[in-house]
């Protein structure tokens, strides 16, 4: 009967227990007849987990102060343009010589659909475009697995599925499935696999023009001239192509994808803006957090000297990495957890290009090349089509080929990523180049994480001490999430610290 009910929406159903109840931003109102008013709050971050709380909060006039070590809010959320400066923890000093106009995204750079991400940028007025994630004409090259030239996404998807639909369906036809599926089954199989693979009646690929031509088709008396050559399926498997397809099935990757216009700091500049530069204290490193019987001491240091803050409540939005390294009272528990938070490492470099070369030579236009070199993902800019100049990102890698780069000075990282980028596009990549600009998020000072590996997951009981607040401190940050290393995470860690201290100044 409970069932039932729950069918009719008259009972909470099994479904409605394992989502987060809807999120309520804190209103004025809220304590109109409560006889509370709203606290005080420090806020320690200002990524988008602290910027997000201090938003929430200040909905229904809270008093937040938001104390961000570095000399922007932001976060990993990072766009780099011409007269940006940076210092690694290795020393290295850049500043960024891009042209006007030019940018890259050095940390968070695509939004999928369903991420409230983008329910932010609707509520900010922040204007979005679509980031082109997956495209048929960018490459592939796996030059470790002996590949001697590049090839087009798309036609190593033409014969990784042609070949696959081919020897399943000579596996059907030859009865392997037949104490599996019945004969009618059987036969829509086929049906499938004729489509998906391009195999026509013979139930062999041969080959197909979604591979590609060597010349485009075009008026009558040009059919076009298909790619030639097409590799056997034991060459096919061998290239490992195939590894890639499955990217754009992923529920976090799958296009379309967007971006702010502009930039992805278009979102922590439009927080910044809503909460009010005065709440918000840059160049605010936080050496100290003490609870205490009635609120929190926060200890910092700011142009050289030493300061506190008295708060009723505190929410710590800073990397869980930097906030062990961080002195405090908060208990043993909460150390272990924030030291079982292990840091990872990733890494961008933006080359900026005199000519959009990949455009008029490639017909590339946005969108991402594969390879198993150690660059990783070369990344096509999705903005500025058919403009003079474009930034390309040169690699965007992780983990210990991350690191190799970061270990060298930003000339050399741009002279290996240029001589590895030349055996894939030719020598305009190296001809045509005007600057770049590199950053890596665990060398960066502040933050020293691209993202974080979180054994077990979140809800792991090791963690359990950040998932509720430490006394009067409450945490919060995409490493909280079930979407650590996107700004999903951030966002909604940020509303379940905001609902659960809201909720208790209630009571
Ligand atoms: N969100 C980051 C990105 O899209 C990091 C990430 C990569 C997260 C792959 C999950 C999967 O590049």
């Amino acid at each position: 009967m409970f069932a039932t009910m729950g069918a009719f929406g008259l009972a909470p159903t099994a479904e409605a227990a394992r989502r987060e109840p809807a999120f309520q931003a804190p209103r004025r109102s809220d304590f109109t007849l409560k006889g509370r008013s709203a606290a005080k709050v420090v806020i320690v971050g200002g990524g988008i987990a602290g910027l997000a709380a201090a938003y929430e909060l200040g909905k229904a006039g809270y008093d937040c102060t938001v104390l961000e070590a570095r000399e922007r809010t932001g976060g990993r959320n990072f766009t780099v343009r011409g007269g940006d400066s940076t210092t690694d923890t290795y020393g290295n000093r850049q500043t960024a010589r891009f042209g006007g106009g030019q940018y890259m995204n050095a940390g968070p750079a695509r939004i999928p659909q369903w991420m409230v991400t983008l329910d932010y940028c609707r509520e900010l007025g922040v204007p979005i475009e679509v980031f082109t994630n997956v495209n048929a004409n960018a490459y592939i090259f796996n030059e470790q697995s002996g590949m001697k030239a590049p090839v087009r996404h798309r036609t190593a998807k033409a014969d990784v599925y042609g070949y696959v639909a081919e020897l399943l369906a000579k596996a059907t036809d030859t009865g392997a499935l037949d104490r599996r599926i019945t004969t009618e089954d059987q036969e829509r199989l086929l049906e499938f696999l004729k489509d998906f693979g391009d195999i026509g009646d013979t139930l062999a690929y041969t080959g197909s023009s979604r591979r590609g031509y060597r010349i485009d088709p075009a008026a009558a008396g040009t059919p076009g001239e298909e790619l030639g050559f097409v590799p056997t399926a034991s060459e096919v498997f061998a290239s490992g192509v195939g590894r890639y397809f499955s990217f754009e099935f992923e529920y976090d990757q799958a296009m379309l994808m967007f971006q702010p216009v502009g930039g992805m700091d278009r979102i922590p500049a439009a927080l910044t803006r809503a909460i009010g530069e005065r709440r918000i204290r840059t160049g605010a490193a936080v050496s100290r957090i003490d609870g205490t019987d009635h609120g929190v001491t926060v200890t910092y240091t700011r142009s050289g000297r030493t300061r506190t803050i008295e708060a009723d409540y505190c929410i710590a939005a800073l990397p869980p990495n930097i906030l062990a390294k961080t002195s405090h009272n908060l208990g043993p528990a909460v150390q272990t957890a924030l030291e079982a938070c292990r840091p990872s490492s990733a890494g961008k470099i933006g080359l900026e290009y005199r000519s959009r070369w990949w455009e008029t030579d490639h017909r590339i236009y946005g969108g991402i090349t594969e390879t198993d070199m150690d660059l990783a993902h070369v990344w096509y800019p999705s903005y500025g089509f058919h403009g003079e100049r474009g930034v390309v990102i040169g690699y965007y890698n992780y983990g210990s080929q991350a690191d190799s780069y970061a270990a060298l000075t930003p000339r050399e990282r741009e002279a290996r990523a240029v001589a590895q980028g030349v055996k894939i596009h030719g020598e305009k990549y190296r001809s045509e180049l005007a600057s770049s600009f590199s950053h890596h998020w665990r060398q960066t000072p502040y933050v020293e994480a691209a993202w974080h590996s979180m054994a077990g997951g979140p809800d792991a009981p090791v963690f359990a001490p950040l998932n509720q607040a430490a006394g009067r401190v409450y945490f919060a940050g995409d490493y909280l999430s079930h979407t650590d290393a996107w700004q999903h995470g951030a966002f909604t860690s940020a509303r379940k610290a905001v609902t659960a201290l809201h909720t208790r100044v209630l009571a």
